[in-house]
């Protein structure tokens, strides 16, 4: 019926609007991407008409056109397209604080830390005490500027307001990160605290933001509460094979070899990784190179594990990792020790494990952890994920990947 009166009326914006949302519910209802497309076009198809003659579209049509067409961008990815958008409704409604943030956000979306810290400062110049540009900038400087005195400085304001968008896990996560980082445990505790209230993380120290809610929940785990105790028993009986094979890639080009952490969890030293299956995937360029642990680890709540990795570790005396939590409840991370000096020390929650040479310890990495290597040589062990033991194995299949 809309395409009747725009048959009649091409420049109903009216018309164009409500076959939009027509498009727009197709591509749900058939799960297609085709139909949201053709729904994309129609939004913008709305601001087309604004440009070539404001009298055509009332401002509130528009508005709510443009947001919808931002919208359904983000969903498929057409980021850049989503920026344009905006900026070419920017120069329509400068003070539109709302469009301004969402740009900000897209930006953010996109990666681009430098343009997304831009489009909060405006905001933030203009309108101070708006508690959503305040949580994404304070999360912009901590993220991806190391700042964490300012950062947690706009945090702690943006969530304080209370403003819409602003309750969010993450801006509670970073803005607690940000204060540990300075040595401010009982402030970080009292934000994580408040998080737990809100609902945000399942305890203090159990801070992963995609979680399962019926699972287990401790710590430390014995290879028997695992119920993977007997895959666990395999690797020690042959650790003498995975840690000759982990030793032989250290002096591997650092190019194809182990990578450099680069989540920005080191304090200090150096911290390197060789993956060898990440989110359920064998990677096979990596696996080529180390075939008898690729074939040991081989073990469906293992390899097949999309919520994490398999992987060699190796730790340079000096380090200190910086106390910090898993996205997930989902897993259990298994660390079989291969090269283990003396004057190390691994804290989970209010736990501490050691590591020993041949010996598989478990613990849950949704819990805050903490790794000092004060001793005299590199450590190596192999990290292996596994499926926590209460997911079945339907949740396998349908967890989204991390
Ligand atoms: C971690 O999983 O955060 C670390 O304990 C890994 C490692 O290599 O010690
Ligand atoms: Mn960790």
């Amino acid at each position: 019926m809309f395409g009747a009166v725009l048959h009649f009326n091409p420049n109903s914006a009216r018309a164009t609007y409500g076959r939009a949302m027509c498009l727009d519910r197709l591509a749900e209802v058939q799960s297609s991407n085709s139909k949201l497309e053709q729904a994309i076009m129609t939004y913008r198809q709305v601001i087309d008409l604004a440009d070539e003659d404001p009298n055509l579209v009332p401002l509130p049509l528009l508005r709510l056109a443009a947001e919808k067409c931002i919208e359904r961008m983000r969903f498929r990815g057409f980021l850049g397209k989503a920026i344009r958008v905006q900026q070419r409704l920017l120069q329509r409604f400068p003070d539109d604080l709302g469009l301004r943030n969402q740009m900000g956000v897209t930006f953010l979306l996109m990666n681009q830390a430098p343009a997304a810290k831009e489009v909060f400062q405006e905001v933030l110049q203009k309108w101070p005490n708006d508690g959503f540009a305040q949580v994404h900038y304070g999360f912009v400087l901590k993220t991806s500027y190391n700042n964490n005195s300012a950062g947690a400085e706009f945090l702690r304001r943006g969530i304080e307001s209370g403003a819409e968008g602003t309750q969010d896990g993450r801006f509670y996560f970073h803005l607690g990160d940000a204060l540990q980082r300075q040595g401010l445990e009982n402030e970080a505790y009292e934000v994580y605290d408040n998080g737990v209230e809100k609902g945000l993380f399942l305890n203090r120290y159990q801070r992963s933001l995609y979680n399962v809610d019926r699972l287990t929940s401790r710590p430390v785990w014995t290879l028997e509460q695992t119920t993977h105790q007997e895959f666990f028993r395999k690797l020690e009986e042959n650790w003498e094979i995975i840690r000759d094979e982990g030793v032989a890639l250290l002096s591997e080009s650092p190019a194809d070899g182990y990578r450099p952490e680069a989540e920005n969890l080191r304090d200090t030293g150096e911290w390197k990784q060789y993956e060898l299956y990440s989110r359920g995937r064998k990677i096979t360029a990596n696996c080529v190179k180390a075939p008898k642990t690729c074939e040991l680890v081989k073990y469906a709540a293992a390899t097949g594990c999309k919520r994490g990795q398999i992987k060699f570790s190796v730790m340079m005396q000096g380090t200190h990792v910086w106390p910090h939590t898993g996205p997930t409840n989902c897993r259990l991370r298994a660390h079989l020790g291969l090269v283990v000096p003396e004057g190390l020390r691994l804290r989970v929650g209010q736990e501490q494990i050691r590591w020993q040479q041949g010996k598989v310890v478990v613990f849950d990495d949704s819990w805050e952890h903490e790794v000092w290597h004060e001793g005299a040589s590199p450590r190596l062990i192999l990290i292996v994920d596994v499926w926590h033991p209460d997911l079945s194995e339907e949740e396998w299949k349908t967890l989204s990947p991390i």
